[in-house]
């Protein structure tokens, strides 16, 4: 028993070292946010880490808070490819619900334990410059509303938290220059800011285990990957469809510089940790060009 402490402890070692003073991006996502048990083991892990050395950014989602708001409001949550059409009183909402109530409440649970965070949308600090997107069907254009995709991210203000130890936690919202508020898809905020502060790790926490080749069959786990496999199984169209958009934005997140991405379970309790701190880690690891 004590043995097991003890390798538990000295297996974590050399990852303490190695990512004291770096930096990871995390985005927590969706349902696992309404998850009571596994969000206080996610605060656990992400005051343990801080406390460690590693400097944090989290980047949070929010779908079901918003449609459990939409649906009170008696107002239909309608989807285009995956996203939320955003009509100007859906996107009002949106904001109340991720900048308002989630991001605060993220926040407030982690200063809560002694460590700083403070809460931000994109459109705190110039932080995120947005563009409205379209969805293109052939050659038909379609306007989804005040969706945005990232321009530009203010990584000055970013730095400016970080060294001050705060934990930036980042609602996915945007802003232009007419003064509009756009809502943005939370990986690939998680994506930009990662690319931009040039972060160690990205980390993405969903509501699934990782990767299979086969997603009926367990035994087809992929614990690690290197991006030409990753490529080869989008190519291949191996990867189940949901999972599509997600590890194309992983791959160009790696192509563009991040070292590693992690996919990993925030069902299941203290995953962050489990990943981070042993050699197996518990998801799948999208590993960039050196390593
Ligand atoms: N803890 C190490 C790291 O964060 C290794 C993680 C391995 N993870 C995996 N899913 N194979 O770099």
């Amino acid at each position: 028993m004590i043995q097991q402490k003890i390798r538990v402890l000295i297996e974590a070692l050399p990852y303490i070292k190695k990512f004291n003073g770096k930096t990871f991006v995390i985005k927590f996502g969706g349902s696992i946010m309404k998850n009571e048990e596994a969000k206080k083991a996610f605060i656990q892990d992400i005051v343990l880490m801080k406390l460690i050395g590693i400097n944090l950014v989290i980047v949070h989602g929010g779908g079901p808070n918003i449609s459990e708001s939409l649906k009170a409001l008696r107002k239909e949550s309608r989807f285009i490819n995956g996203l939320r059409v955003t009509d100007k009183e859906t996107m009002n909402i949106v904001e109340m619900v991720l900048a308002g109530q989630v991001n605060k409440e993220i926040a407030f649970e982690i200063n809560n334990q002694g460590v700083k965070a403070i809460g931000i949308s994109g459109k705190d600090g110039r932080l995120i410059r947005a563009k409205k997107k379209y969805i293109y069907e052939g050659d038909k254009k379609i306007d989804i509303g005040f969706v945005g995709n990232v321009e530009e991210i203010n990584v000055d203000f970013l730095y400016d938290l970080i060294e001050k130890e705060y934990i930036p936690v980042i609602a996915p919202t945007g802003f232009d220059d007419r003064g509009d508020s756009y809502n943005i898809n939370a990986d690939y905020v998680a994506s930009a800011i990662s690319l931009a502060i040039k972060a160690e790790k990205m980390i993405l926490l969903t509501d699934i285990e990782g990767l299979y080749k086969d997603i009926n069959d367990k035994s087809t786990f992929i614990s690690q990957l290197s991006i030409s496999e990753a490529k080869e199984l989008v190519s291949q169209r191996i990867i189940d469809g949901g999972m599509l958009p997600k590890l194309e934005c992983c791959i160009s997140a790696i192509e563009n510089g991040i070292k590693a991405i992690h996919m990993i379970d925030g069902r299941k309790k203290h995953s962050l940790l489990l990943e981070i701190f042993t050699d197996k880690g518990i998801g799948t690891m999208i590993r960039g060009g050196e390593q």
